[in-house]
């Protein structure tokens, strides 16, 4: 079976956030399974494509509308990643640094969704399925099936995974004239709440909708930013499907980004030292316990909770536990953090902006993640967390339930709060400064939690097993 990803994102090549961690592993899981998983993304200024091989496979142009651009496809030619990429370069639209924020972000994505039907139409041999990754590939389902240009592809299998229903991709109908296979009696296929809407199209269009977690979906029939009446109605192409994380890039016995190593006999130690490395760095005492945030800070994550949940713990802990963030989102809350830590003093610090490095040593060194997510489809911090020996605190949302269970029920291994409210996270950071006092509890905990598998073993094979569900042999 041969699957080809089409995403905005995909690890190492770029990463903005989760999407490109699944996107740079699940193919690699899929090609163990014995199919061909290619991921075709844009080709963005980067410093992956730029110290990489590549060979030209592919010269042509493609139409948006009246602007005629010019396109390349380009194939990694070593196999690095464990699967073929191919990099989608349209000279003077794609070729900018970064991912997302550009004024021209929807002619971008139309040309390049344009542009990869375009090249995939050439193919002598088609894939048996397209795997579309949120919005920016939203449209494709559409065009594979209603345009007419489009016709030799209209067998292959569609299937749209939703990372997160929050972002749509949503613009005016005055556009529309430039999406190849549109009339205004498919206006209901592209259209939702009186925009054009590609998630919502994609939703429509494609053969099978899957989220990345099945907390998440159920909770999407009931709230996904306006979606939720259109994923009812279709709910029986929809499934759910948890997100594994990639366990050869995720191990702290062999990350080359940690000074130490360790693995579940020898992290006593190596989380010790890489850790007081870390207090040091950060101007913390390492006989506290170290509780970290990773990731955007936007209201999705709880991020402005953060202020308050650090201030009113520092203070009933009696300055007795350190916090630590990393990341960089909504400037309120970054100025919020900045008043934060002014009246703090040296139990909190944080450091603004995206650091992968920083981020592993983050995993490793602390003893607890802190995620007060009021959204959350999957989450992959708590999985790295619980990989790298780290208790995770999550608040109970989505795949954060799905995949942390509280330590004070049978088996469990984490902590969870209910309510995303500074006073509810902050009854969970007492409950874990309790439980680093006792350090053999704490130890068993970690122990354990190092060896749950979360590889994408078993996900990797339940997308085959929906592929197999649809794909038409001819
Ligand atoms: P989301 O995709 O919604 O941001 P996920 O939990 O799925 O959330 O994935 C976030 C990914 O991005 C993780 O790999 C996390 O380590 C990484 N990440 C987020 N913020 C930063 C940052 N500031 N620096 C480094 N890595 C980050
Ligand atoms: C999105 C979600 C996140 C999920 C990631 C990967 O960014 O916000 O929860 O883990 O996609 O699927």
């Amino acid at each position: 079976m041969e699957i080809l990803h089409v995403s905005a994102e995909c690890y190492p090549v770029a990463k903005v956030g989760g999407l490109a961690d699944v996107v740079g592993a699940l193919p690699k899981y899929q090609h163990d399974l014995g199919c061909v998983a290619k991921v075709v993304m844009p080709a963005y200024k980067s410093r992956f494509f730029e110290k990489n091989e590549f060979e030209l496979v592919h010269q042509g142009g493609t139409w948006v509308g009246f602007n005629w651009y010019h396109v390349n496809v380009f194939r990694e030619k070593n196999n690095v990643l464990g699967f073929d990429l191919y990099l989608l370069d349209i000279p003077g639209l794609l070729d900018q640094e970064g991912v997302y924020g550009h004024w021209n972000d929807m002619e971008r994505f139309l040309a390049f969704q344009i542009a990869v039907l375009d090249w995939l139409n050439e193919w002598q041999h088609h894939p048996d399925v397209v795997h579309c990754h949120d919005h920016h590939t939203g449209f494709i389902p559409f065009m594979m099936t209603h345009a007419y240009k489009y016709e030799r592809l209209r067998n292959i299998a569609t299937v749209l995974t939703i990372h997160n229903a929050q972002y749509q991709g949503q613009f005016g109908w005055d556009q529309l004239y430039r999406l190849p296979g549109f009339d205004l009696w498919k206006a209901g296929l592209v259209g939702w709440d009186n925009a054009v809407n590609p998630l919502a199209s994609a939703i429509k269009c494609a053969w099978r909708v899957t989220t990345v977690s099945p907390g998440y979906l159920e909770e999407m029939y009931n709230g996904a930013n306006g979606l939720e009446s259109l994923l009812r109605s279709e709910r029986r192409k929809c499934k759910g499907i948890l997100n594994g994380i990639d366990n050869k890039v995720w191990d702290p016995a062999t990350d080359p980004m940690l000074p130490y190593h360790y693995d579940e006999t020898s992290f006593v130690r190596g989380k010790k030292e890489i850790k007081r490395q870390l207090c040091e760095e950060f101007g913390f005492n390492p006989e506290l316990p170290l509780f970290s945030f990773i990731g955007r800070l936007v209201g999705e994550k709880g991020a402005d909770l953060l202020p308050d949940i650090i201030g009113r713990s520092l203070y009933e802990q009696q300055n007795q536990l350190n916090f630590l963030v990393l990341g960089s989102g909504e400037s309120h809350t970054e100025w919020r953090l900045h008043q934060t830590k002014a009246g703090t003093g040296p139990n909190f610090n944080v450091q603004y902006g995206y650091n992968e490095g920083l981020s592993h040593r983050i995993y490793a060194g602390s003893d607890f993640l802190l995620m007060p997510s009021r959204v959350e489809p999957c989450g992959l911090n708590q999985l790295y967390a619980l990989r790298y020996g780290t208790v995770p605190i999550v608040r109970s949302v989505g795949g954060l339930k799905d995949t942390v269970k509280d330590f004070g029920e049978p088996g469990g291994f984490g902590i969870r709060f209910i309510q995303a409210e500074a006073w509810d996270a902050c009854q969970a950071v007492a409950r874990a400064v309790e439980l680093y006092n006792d350090p053999q509890a704490l130890q068993e905990i970690q122990e354990y939690i190092m060896q749950i598998d979360h590889s994408w073993d078993s996900a990797a094979a339940e997308y085959v097993k929906l592929y197999e569900s649809i794909i038409i042999r001819p």
